[in-house]
């Protein structure tokens, strides 16, 4: 059995609600990023959502998700035209309040009822999943928010080689995947994979080594660039990471003052930049089933700080069925979406574990992804 999935969903609910705190109206509302929703728009979401499988899915009530769905659910909703049709926060917050009582009645009833969707607690530990998820992306439209707003201080980095540190993972067997229940689609079925030998460094590349492919040319190199990555940095006119700044003398790293920055992860670079900086150094982005044996083989010194690009586009599992929804995973098997693992420190615990796979399209720079190299 999970934890009491109604408590951790209450957390979930506010923590979520919270996010609109100590923000303006406009900037509830406003786009942070182009690929990012509005604050208020998050909030009605998770809340919708976990009203349509609840409710709607599983109890065949429609009442409440009928009047919102044109709004909520992505694939009908033109993300341009979210910011207009939204309420405002006092409205979504009372309508939030409602839904959580409403909801947690479902839940109490939902131990006595025989659904699919309910066997083993699927349910309640996909709702977790994606109020996690949008947690996580609602701190990056936060940080986004911030951007603009940042104190534009000098960051304590210094330019640094790759450390050149890796360990070797012999050929081995690993199985591959996530059998628990809390598992998304894209995870099954576990297979059994054999990893040739590889090496893996056990640290992330630093903001002080990325300043040293900075300052080494690395946005000027053409011959360290994909050809796809090259086009895209020419017309994007990529110099840095998203949130840095040049000042005259040095940088400023926003949202990062403090003296260790240096030595921390890098992040707000896209698979692009991660590929060129991989060539750069001499190596490669890890395979993602390098990744996750290295992962499991306890290597991985620094996980869970930023995700991680890999060098794959997101793909299928051997025997992949779409699960409870086609949306979640099979639109995105399109081979513009490459795949990024391990977690962030905005990551929720509820995606962190070593068989989770997140994906994103090459030039997303706003989620918190870096890298680590590897090599045959
Ligand atoms: C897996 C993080 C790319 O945020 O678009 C949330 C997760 N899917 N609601 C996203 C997701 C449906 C997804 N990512
Ligand atoms: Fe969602």
């Amino acid at each position: 059995m999970t934890a009491n999935p109604p408590t951790r969903i209450a957390q979930l609910r506010q923590a979520s609600v919270a996010m609109l705190d100590g923000l303006s109206p406009a900037e509830q509302r406003c786009q942070s990023h182009p690929e990012l929703s509005p604050m208020l728009w998050h909030v009605g979401h998770v809340l919708f959502m976990e009203t349509y499988w609840l409710a709607e899915r599983v109890f065949g009530d429609s009442s409440v998700t009928e009047a919102w769905r044109d709004l909520y659910v992505p694939e009908i909703s033109a993300k341009d035209a979210r910011s207009a049709r939204l309420p405002d926060a006092a409205d979504l917050r009372a309508w939030a309040s409602a839904l959580a009582e409403e909801n947690d009645a479902y839940w109490q009833r939902a131990n006595d009822v025989d659904h699919p969707l309910l066997t083993d607690d699927y349910l309640a530990a996909f709702v977790r999943q994606h109020y996690a998820q949008h947690l996580e992306t609602m701190r990056l439209v936060r940080a986004q928010l911030a951007l603009a707003a940042d104190d534009v201080m000098p960051a304590a980095i210094e330019p640094a080689q790759p450390d050149g540190r890796f360990e070797t993972i012999a050929a081995h067997s690993v199985d591959i995947g996530t059998p628990t229940i809390d598992a998304y689609d894209n995870e099954q079925p576990v297979f059994t994979a054999h990893p040739a030998t590889f090496a893996i460094a056990p640290y992330c590349v630093t903001n002080d080594q990325w300043l040293g492919f900075i300052q080494a040319g690395g946005y000027e190199c053409r011959e360290w660039w994909d050809a796809a990555g090259w086009a895209w940095r020419e017309q994007a006119q990529v110099q840095h990471p998203q949130h840095w700044q040049p000042l005259a003398d040095g940088w400023a790293i926003a949202g990062d003052t403090t003296p260790d920055v240096g030595a921390r992860p890098v992040h707000g670079i896209g698979w692009y930049e991660a590929r060129a900086f991989a060539r750069y150094a001499g190596a490669r982005l890890p395979r993602e089933l390098e990744w996750e044996a290295a992962r499991r083989a306890g290597v991985l010194g620094d996980v869970e700080q930023v995700w991680e690009w890999c060098d794959d586009a997101f793909y299928p599992y051997p025997g992949f069925r779409a699960f409870p929804y086609d949306g979640y995973s099979m639109p995105w098997f399109d081979g513009a979406h490459f795949v990024a693992r391990g977690a962030s420190v905005h990551s929720e615990p509820e995606v962190c574990r070593p068989g989770f796979r997140n994906f994103y399209p090459p030039t997303h720079r706003h989620v918190h992804a870096g890298l680590r190299l590897a090599r045959a």
